[in-house]
């Protein structure tokens, strides 16, 4: 990860190593090159045809691209459709039902096979239960929930009545719980008793009970799964048991068909300012373009492939390929509740090989922690079902990516390393599998019907090999429509930098066949494990602690996590220097944010290093958080502020 974007890619510039479509693959390929060609000869009428052709729609499209409203897009926009019907209910009515759509692992070794028609059955009682306690199109509906089955269930549900879901992270505290559910103004929660996490116990209730508590909210319903078992509180007139709620709905449920722009979905993510960003999408382009990038990218085979995406449906890609995506094209997946490493560091080899998992989609994070545990514990498995893998999360480094290969490829899957964000809502730059020679540590080219580009300072196209800001020169289907009830953080955010185009916040650089290569976040958002971060949110965390006066945070490369938070503070006068200060902090940001933004390391420093302006300068604090020399001092208020830091941190 690097601000700098003309430095810091020599590894990237001696990768030579490259590797084609094998013929057999290419021969059997759902993307064959003619897809290019289909849609540079009229791009917009190549994703109306692939809108019509996917989905089952009940009034026919015939608009591609509204751009009247620009940055906000409009696509298929005289059509109706709904959601849960494409994913669930017309495969069912194609005489599907039988198939498996979920087959679920519970962390302590419980499993359940659930079929289109179960799935149809269940999604249409949750449907019904929703209904029966008040909730109706528009509504917003907060979905806690671990990742077990009712996940999907309660996501589809909404999705049936055209009630908009905001799904929020079980590992999420119950402060940034609060503050999604004040933000979407969300009425109904649905959550679980609580998840099993490493054999131990998410106490997920009671984080929502502590929420609603909070007060401010306007939650009047909580409708709660029983996964656990464990004892929680009951407001009786505000708490609804999940499975009686359902037993006592109707078995079957007519979806509302609602507009192709209607809200399907807010999921928050992590901005340069405190406040998490609601990102919006809405249902017919996103669905139309989570569906295609799943049948091309992934080259999925209905009733033949078993497909695992390891992702939490708190994270867009539990959204885009595992809810959606899959779903839409009548995928057979694996849905798995708990860690890699629970009740040993082969639970998912165990896993691909007991389901033949033909399909696996995960994280380069999840990639390194398994070459640090050693390629001894997938060689245990048969993993030969394997016949493609997926990246996704953050730039997979070539090692990362040659290990993928070799030991769970078996030297012989294709790897797509598929680039996309929260606010894309799908793929849009990533190799496909039969087309496309890949190179470890490349996401190649956009994807038929996408534009991108990299450009410099001045938003001009840069040469073959040259570095610069990755952006999304025309819109796309699965785009996000804006930030829930802020327009003007949309322009802002994403369309100011380079007028009439969509910065990503990516560095990236083309080589010399005009391949991308991701360089990370040119701003000071941080990616842990594949997750975004802000340090804005962070520090103002860590300055809601009454001993702490300051805080600068950055992230520090990881070899596990990708970018490991590491946090500087400036303690107050009056607070006594607390010999365990540095743990309470850390247990404090986890409390406020989540374990997840917990920083690895904290520094107490006397100063921090800032502009004459005032502006912390973080590049320097990267420096002394990967070891080296702090860099170019002389705009510093007071360069003598590095060398403390400096000495601290060789002291600590
Ligand atoms: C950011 C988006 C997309 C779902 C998971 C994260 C980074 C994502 C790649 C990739 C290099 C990648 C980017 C992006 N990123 N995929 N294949 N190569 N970087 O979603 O939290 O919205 O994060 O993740 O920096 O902007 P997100």
């Amino acid at each position: 990860m690097t601000n700098d974007l003309s430095g810091g890619v020599d590894n990237l510039l001696t990768e030579t190593r490259t590797f084609p479509p094998s013929a057999e693959f290419a021969a059997q390929a759902n993307a064959q090159p003619e897809l290019f060609d289909r849609a540079a000869a009229d791009r917009e009428g190549f994703w109306l045809e692939q809108a019509r052709e996917l989905l089952t729609w009940r009034t026919e499209p015939t608009q591609s691209l509204d751009w009247s409203d620009a940055p906000v897009a409009r696509w298929f926009a005289d059509g109706t459709l709904n959601a849960c019907e494409n994913a669930v209910d017309r495969h069912v009515a194609a005489g599907n039902g039988d198939r498996v759509a979920i087959h679920f692992e519970g962390e302590p070794g419980d499993r359940r096979d659930i079929t289109y028609a179960e799935l149809l059955e269940q999604v249409s009682r949750a449907a019904g239960a929703l209904e029966a306690n008040g909730v109706t199109k528009g509504d917003r509906v907060a979905i806690y929930l671990p990742m077990i089955p009712e996940a999907v269930v309660a996501m589809l549900a909404c999705a049936r009545i055209g009630a908009v879901h905001s799904v929020v992270f079980g590992g999420f505290s119950a402060d940034a719980l609060h503050s999604r559910i004040i933000d979407g103004d969300a009425r109904v929660v649905i959550t679980a008793d609580g998840g099993w996490r490493r054999g131990k116990q998410l106490p997920l209730k009671r984080a929502v009970d502590e929420a609603i508590a909070k007060g401010g909210t306007a939650v009047d319903r909580v409708l709660v799964v029983r996964r656990t078992e464990q004892d929680v509180e009951w407001t009786e007139g505000r708490d609804v048991d999940w499975a009686e709620a359902l037993a006592a709905a109707p078995a079957t449920h007519e979806p509302v068909a609602v507009e192709a722009e209607h809200p399907l979905y807010i999921l928050y993510t992590s901005g340069t300012t405190g406040k998490p960003k609601g990102i919006v999408h809405t249902t017919g382009g996103y669905l139309t373009q989570s569906q295609y990038t799943f049948r091309y990218v992934f080259d999925h085979k209905p009733g033949q492939d078993v497909y695992w995406c390891t992702a939490d449906v708190g994270w867009v890609t539990g959204h885009s390929y595992v809810a959606y995506g899959p779903l839409a094209d009548g995928a057979t997946q694996v849905l798995y509740e708990g860690t890699p490493d629970a009740p040993h560091q082969g639970r998912w080899w165990e896993i691909v090989q007991r389901y033949g998992v033909t399909l696996l989609y995960t994280s380069p994070t999840a990639i390194r922690t398994c070459m640090k545990w050693g390629e001894q514990i997938p060689g245990e498995f048969d993993l030969s079902s394997l016949r493609l893998l997926g990246s996704v999360g953050e730039p997979i480094n070539p090692e990362a990516w040659m290990w993928y290969r070799r030991v769970i490829g078996g030297e012989r899957t294709p790897i797509v390393d598929t680039w996309w964000q929260t606010e894309t809502g799908a793929i849009l730059i990533s190799p496909l599998p039969g087309i496309t020679s890949t190179q470890p540590g490349s996401a190649t080219k956009p994807l038929p019907g996408i534009e991108a580009d990299v450009v410099d300072d001045a938003g001009n196209p840069v040469e073959n090999g040259q570095g610069g800001y990755l952006v999304l020169s025309s819109p796309w289907p699965s785009m996000t429509r804006g930030i829930w009830g802020d327009r003007q953080r949309f322009v802002d955010t994403y369309w100011s930098r380079f007028p009439g185009k969509y910065f990503a916040g990516d560095g990236a650089r083309k080589d010399d066949d005009g391949d991308i290569w991701l360089l990370g976040r040119v701003d000071d958002v941080m990616n842990v494990s594949g997750h975004r971060l802000s340090t804005t949110e962070i520090e103002s965390s860590l300055v809601s602690h009454p001993s702490v006066a300051e805080a600068a945070v950055v992230g520090a490369t990881d070899d596990t996590t990708g970018q490991a938070v590491v946090a500087f503070v400036i303690l107050r006068q009056e607070a006594a220097e607390a010999a365990d200060i540095v743990a309470e902090l850390r247990a404090h940001v986890a409390k406020e944010i989540g374990p997840i933004a917990k920083p690895r390391d904290i520094l107490v420093v006397a100063d921090l290093p800032k502009t004459r302006s005032g502006k912390i300068m973080r590049r320097l604090l990267r420096d002394v958080a990967e070891g080296r020399e702090a860099g170019d001092v002389t705009t510093l208020a007071d360069s003598s502020v590095m060398d403390q830091i400096s000495k601290g941190m060789a002291a600590g």
